[in-house]
């Protein structure tokens, strides 16, 4: 099947536009400005080369992240309002002389600005058309900007050109009128690695540039742009990525690679990238190769939790659950048991704070709708019901602070095991308000009648009242505690 002359045509397109693709990638992170039309050749041989001589095997292994760039705004996911904003000026005819395109890292920044690229240069199929938010993709210059080697699109990597030459460089080109496109565009990425000099030099040109050049910057890290900067530029912050927006977009690309994915699978993963494509995209990457390692080629839940080094849901709810009862051993035995499995402390102290973060919002009414089962969400809105809100946060507090010490710890197992007996013998102690709530009632029922005299207070001073109702109280409920009972210095 694979064989087919038809299946060897379509991989030899791909092949052909994985390289290309790299080739675009390589002028940016390569070396100098107009090193770009160089590079591609000596790599697109090679791919024209390779699927001839031996039609799959030899076909260089494409990461899913450079597959799947985004070539239209539409395949862009997640960056709704942006597009939107992009389409309208490009429609009224506003359009900045310079964007910024800010984000975490894998959101889409370099794409938009090649799309951008695209956007304003497309000529249309029949070369009479003016700029559009759905470039055609076919003419000339949209297939020289996807290939990366447009002479009008110049992409500069600020991490590796952090210079005040590198900028004097653009400054002179920019008087010059573009070559074949519309406009001369330079995209420059990591904008913020660029020196105070070089901003410095840069600032005049980007205040009064010709009509004919636009801007492009991208950076991770907008902080460290200068305001002067800043305020020259349109801005578009790109968002995170929705983990159901994610799990779909990772759904979508398995079905096209042919790939059989568990839902639940694809869910975890795009938990694990924490709402970027590319860091979503690497795992699945990953995920594939681990499923295709151990024969089935399936991406199983059970497979990507181990490689994720994640607990098993269940495993972490009992964990939960003894936590709050106040069994230490079985808790001690559960951490053990999840480390054995290649658990990582650090990750079992995030996923229950995952679940005690899911409780609380669960109990101000947002249904646990990111649970995974129903058993799940069921258990999660019970222990909302049970636990005060008070309660709740306290755990969070000690579960935050177990983390920090995991992090920090030479040992995060022992650490993870002190951080949770802790959580656990804090966890039902009552909380500030129900304190208050009965010392108030042990004050009106005269229970502090005997201890005013022995402070040698006036007699109406609460506070010494107070102290030692809370010794009362508190000393109470630790009695109450096998364990802390087994340890009476304590
Ligand atoms: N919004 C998105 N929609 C679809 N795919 C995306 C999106 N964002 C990123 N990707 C995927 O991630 C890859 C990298 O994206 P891109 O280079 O645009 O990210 P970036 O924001 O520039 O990241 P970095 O901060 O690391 O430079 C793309 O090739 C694509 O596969
Ligand atoms: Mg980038
Ligand atoms: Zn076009």
């Amino acid at each position: 099947m694979a064989d087919s002359p038809h299946i060897d045509g379509e991989e030899e397109t791909q092949a052909t536009a994985a390289e290309l693709e790299a080739a675009g990638q390589s002028a940016l992170f390569g070396g100098p400005v107009d090193s770009g039309p160089e590079k591609p050749a000596p790599l697109a041989a090679a791919a024209a080369a390779s699927p001839a001589a031996k039609p799959v095997a030899a076909q260089p292994y494409r990461v899913l992240a450079r597959k799947y760039r985004p070539q239209t705004f539409a395949e862009l996911i997640g960056q709704d309002a942006m597009v939107k904003t992009l389409a309208n000026a490009i429609a009224r005819d506003r359009l900045a002389h310079a964007f910024l395109m800010t984000g975490v890292r894998g959101v889409g920044k370099t794409s938009t600005a090649r799309l951008i690229a695209k956007a304003l240069n497309c000529v249309g199929p029949d070369g009479q058309g003016g700029p559009t938010i759905d470039p055609c993709g076919q003419c000339e210059p949209c297939v020289a900007i996807a290939e990366g080697r447009h002479i009008d699109v110049i992409e500069m990597d600020a991490a590796s050109h952090t210079g005040v030459d590198d900028v004097r460089e653009i400054i002179e080109a920019v008087r010059y009128a573009a070559v074949s496109a519309r406009y001369k565009i330079y995209i420059i990425d990591e904008v913020h690695m660029l020196s105070r000099n070089a901003f410095n030099a840069l600032l005049k040109t980007l205040e009064e540039p010709p009509a004919h050049v636009k801007f492009l910057f991208a950076t991770t890290e907008v902080d460290k742009l200068p305001v002067t900067v800043l305020s020259r530029c349109q801005r578009f912050d790109l968002r995170r990525i929705s983990t159901p927006l994610l799990q779909q977009h990772f759904a979508g690309i398995c079905v096209k690679e042919g790939v059989e994915a568990e839902s639940d699978a694809l869910a975890m993963v795009a938990a694990a990238a924490e709402g970027s494509v590319r860091d979503g995209l690497s795992i699945l990457d990953q995920a594939i190769a681990h499923a295709d390692l151990e024969g089935g080629g399936k991406v199983t839940g059970e497979r990507v939790r181990d490689m994720l080094g994640l607990a098993d849901r269940s495993a972490l709810r009992t964990l939960f659950a003894a936590l709050l009862n106040g069994d230490p051993q079985g808790l001690l035995a559960l951490v053990d048991n999840q480390y054995s499995l290649g658990v990582e402390p650090l990750a079992l102290m995030r996923s229950l704070m995952d679940i005690c973060h899911r409780i609380t919002v669960a109990q101000v009414g947002r249904s646990g709708g990111e649970a995974a089962t129903a058993e799940e969400r069921a258990l999660i809105e019970e222990w909302a019901e049970k636990l005060s809100p008070g309660q709740l946060h306290r755990l969070w507090q000690l579960l935050l602070k177990g983390h920090e010490e995991v992090r920090q710890a030479p040992d995060p197992l022992v650490a993870a095991q002190m951080a949770l007996l802790r959580v656990m013998h804090a966890a039902d102690m009552p909380d500030p308000g129900t304190l208050a709530k009965k010392l108030e009632e042990m004050a009106a029922s005269g229970a502090f009648a005997g201890a005013t005299p022995a402070t040698g207070g006036a007699g109406g001073d609460a506070a010494p009242q107070a102290r030692v109702g809370l010794r009362r109280l508190t000393g109470l409920r630790l009695s109450n505690r096998s364990s802390i009972r087994a340890f009476p210095a304590i």
